[in-house]
């Protein structure tokens, strides 16, 4: 079966990004298409509830089809649908959360809204990461992964999701690294020592962080890159240099040193500053976050003699910007250089009735520092994973009037909702909100109601 040319109808979209068709009563998900094409496609690999395909060719086009406009688009992992109109994004991503609602979830009376769509569509991103990978003629790639592939890096040439500076300093960092001769970090044999190029730039004050990623040990030409960095991009307000021995490829450093700056940069959220720290969450779309907060307060109507608690609260920011409408906040994170970012940012806002804890949330809510003072809001911004189902647990016994689950995955959030619903809890209306144009990302947010 594998390798043998189909004729396929594709009839949706799925979760992974992926085109849907059926053959021979099996699923195929496809890399390519669009629904409402008829494509020929080469079956890549047969698993026994579902076989994958590749499109070949296109036999019959999509009405919905456009030109991507990015030169990278097909090879990268970071946008799935940018040949497909924006409009026909939102409806996909409105209806993979209609699916998980239903299928997961069992739910079936929610008011599901249309997805709020972002007012920018390219160029939004706050934050890129781009990895350095050992090519077998003793380069290497500075880039973002192949589609589907953890181990393939291609050279990004440019990334409509950043700004032009930001691709400017992806190009002047692979200058650097060739011309300096800084070998790349090869994550097979664990060799090398360029890692992780990371770009942060605040979208209302303009302020960029250039934060490097590598094995062990100091950047050999730290001093020429600094002057050559601050030269060619005054933008740059802080150089990061973090170390890591850690095998798992991801771009956080065990250490960091500030190479110049003050090892942050700052931006507005509804009229609130934030320091951001190399190591710390921070969403990635400044302006739609905007949008995210002020639905969410909108939906929770806050109370000023409410008591919050803001799990999984990152730098604070949820937290900080409630904290005028409410009584008192306490914000639960597990990452220490959040939690310090969160109080600079509590400080920086003059605001004090907040305070943070740094742990686990599960370990938190178990533990005597939650106290016998109920919280009249509970807030719950948890990772893909979703909430911790001990953490869950009690929360639910704590019965808070209002839980708010802001979710990056629509999957964990019908889960999690189930459970809500087992322990009495309603949920009137769900409100996705689109973070992430063209890629499969969704968001969404929804408040839970004990009566
Ligand atoms: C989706 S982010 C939300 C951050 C924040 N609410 C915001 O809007 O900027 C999830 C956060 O949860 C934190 N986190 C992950 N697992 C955690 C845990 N078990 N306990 C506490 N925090 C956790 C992560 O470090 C991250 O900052």
């Amino acid at each position: 079966m594998e390798n043998k040319l189909v004729k396929l109808d594709i009839i949706d979209l799925a979760f992974n990004g992926k085109a849907v068709a059926h053959l021979d009563g099996k699923v195929v998900f496809l890399k390519g298409g669009l629904p409402g094409e008829k494509v020929l496609a080469e079956i890549t690999s047969t698993k026994r509830h579902y076989d994958e395909a590749i499109v070949k060719e296109i036999i019959i086009k999509s009405d919905l089809r456009i030109s991507a406009p990015c030169k990278h688009f097909g090879i990268c992992g970071g946008c799935a649908w940018q040949d497909l109109i924006y409009n026909k994004q939102l409806e996909f991503k409105r209806k993979q959360v209609a699916d998980c609602l239903e299928r997961i979830g069992k739910i079936a009376d929610v008011k599901l809204h249309d997805i709020v769509g972002a007012a920018e569509l390219f160029r939004y991103r706050n934050k890129m990461e781009f990895s350095f990978h050992v090519t077998g003629d003793d380069s290497f790639n500075l880039g973002l992964h192949h589609r589907g592939r953890f181990d393939e890096i291609f050279d990004l040439e440019e990334c409509l999701l950043q700004s032009d500076t930001a691709n400017r300093i992806v190009h002047f960092i692979r200058d650097f690294v060739k011309r300096y001769n800084i070998p790349a970090y090869d994550i097979i044999n664990h060799t090398g020592f360029m890692r992780f190029l990371v770009i942060r730039e605040a979208r209302r004050t303009g302020q960029i962080m250039v934060n490097i990623v590598t094995n062990k040990g100091n950047i050999p030409t730290r001093k020429e890159l600094i002057k050559e960095l601050r030269t060619a991009f005054p933008q740059v307000v802080t150089l990061v240099h973090n170390e890591t021995a850690l095998k798992s490829n991801v771009a956080v450093g065990e250490k960091e040193h500030v190479l110049f700056g003050v090892g942050l940069i700052e931006e507005e959220i509804l009229g609130y500053r934030f320091y951001i720290r190399a190591n710390s969450f921070f969403q990635t779309n400044s302006i739609q976050t905007e949008t995210l907060y002020r639905a969410a307060f909108d939906l929770l109507m806050p109370d000023k003699g409410d008591r919050v608690l803001d799990l999984y609260c990152g730098t604070g920011s949820i937290g900080i910007i409630i904290s005028e409408y409410v009584r008192e906040v306490i914000g639960v994170e597990l990452v220490a250089d959040a939690v310090s970012a969160a109080r600079d940012n509590a400080l920086a806002n003059g605001v004090s009735n907040i305070e943070f804890v740094e742990g686990d949330v599960k370990d938190y809510l178990r533990s005597d520092a939650v106290g016998d003072t109920p919280f009249d809001i509970v807030i719950v911004d948890p990772p893909r994973a979703g909430v911790n189902p001990k953490a869950l647990r009690r929360i639910i016994r704590m019965q808070p009037p209002k839980i708010l689950y802001i979710s990056c995955n629509p999957a964990t959030f019908a889960r999690d909702a189930a459970t809500l619903f087992k322990a009495g809890y309603r949920l009137p209306e769900v409100r996705p909100i689109d973070m992430f144009p063209h890629t499969m990302h969704i968001e969404l947010i929804g408040v839970f109601y004990r009566d």
